[in-house]
């Protein structure tokens, strides 16, 4: 982990009003005001950004969207461009989350699209990958995830790939409560880095590689300490903002443990 940004992102999904997000921000702001040594994401729906916008400006934490268009502009009903997400001052953009490919049939393809549109625009790709549970039994994980992320990926300049992030999220441990083991996700994460190293040679050291699936107050500590795991992208863990202020605090190696609370 060392020499290797700490990033925690969180991803709201389908969750939160205006005025809700409102509320959240001020709370959050409060808790994380004194945290310095890490990134801090908040991915929020679309409807919600602007509002966010203005709510965390000139503040530590960042914003961030969970989907774009792979297009600049034009006849695309329903969809949101890089340049819509920039305008209300997201820095970071979600793609290729497994909700979206399972649920709403995206594909490597598109994902691998959306990522270029992202860097050519200055938006960081959070790009994520996972593996559902009949892939991990029958010892295709590692296979499907390193397939996701050369599709994802490849024919990018090492420049580009040194301004993404990649998310390891197992499908299998999203909101169901059910963590990767540590050394599961270390794993993982560090056949990840291995399959950057092919398409970017050493740079792949400094890419963030976040896990994500049931990542809570009480077991982000154990996670970071995996040296190939340099952050997280949580969900519902992120949807309360006490709750997420604690997480963030505990993900902080030299911040109060979960015991002392905040
Ligand atoms: P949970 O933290 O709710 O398991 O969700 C993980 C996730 O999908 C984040 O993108």
């Amino acid at each position: 982990m060392a020499n290797r940004r700490t990033v925690i992102a969180g991803n709201w999904k389908m969750f939160k009003t205006t005025g809700e997000a409102t509320d959240y921000a001020v709370r959050f702001l409060e808790e994380v005001k004194e945290v310095t040594d890490l990134d801090i994401i908040l991915c929020a729906p679309f409807t919600a950004l602007y509002t966010l916008k203005n709510e965390l400006e000139e503040s530590i934490v960042h914003l961030g969207a969970q989907n774009m268009a792979w297009a600049d502009q034009g006849a695309y009903t329903g969809e949101i461009s890089a340049q819509m997400l920039l305008d209300v001052a997201c820095t970071y953009v979600i793609l290729g989350h497994s909700e979206r490919r399972e649920m709403f049939g995206e594909t490597d393809e598109e994902i691998a699209k959306k990522v270029r549109q992202a860097l050519a625009t200055g938006l960081t790709p959070i790009v994520c990958c996972g593996e559902n549970l009949n892939l991990r039994e029958e010892g295709k994980a590692v296979e499907r995830v390193q397939g996701q992320v050369t599709r994802a990926l490849e024919g990018l300049s090492t420049e580009e790939l040194s301004k993404i992030i990649v998310a390891y999220e197992p499908i299998w441990a999203i909101g169901t409560g059910k963590t990767a083991s540590s050394k599961d996700a270390q794993e993982m994460c560090a056949s990840i880095r291995a399959t950057l190293k092919v398409l970017m040679g050493l740079a792949a050291e400094k890419v963030p590689i976040l896990y994500g699936g049931s990542v809570k107050a009480e077991n982000i500590a154990e996670l970071m300490t995996e040296p190939d795991v340099d952050g997280a992208l949580v969900g519902g863990a992120s949807l309360d903002p006490l709750s997420f202020a604690k997480l963030i605090l505990n993900a902080v190696p030299s911040s109060v443990s979960v015991e002392e609370g905040i």
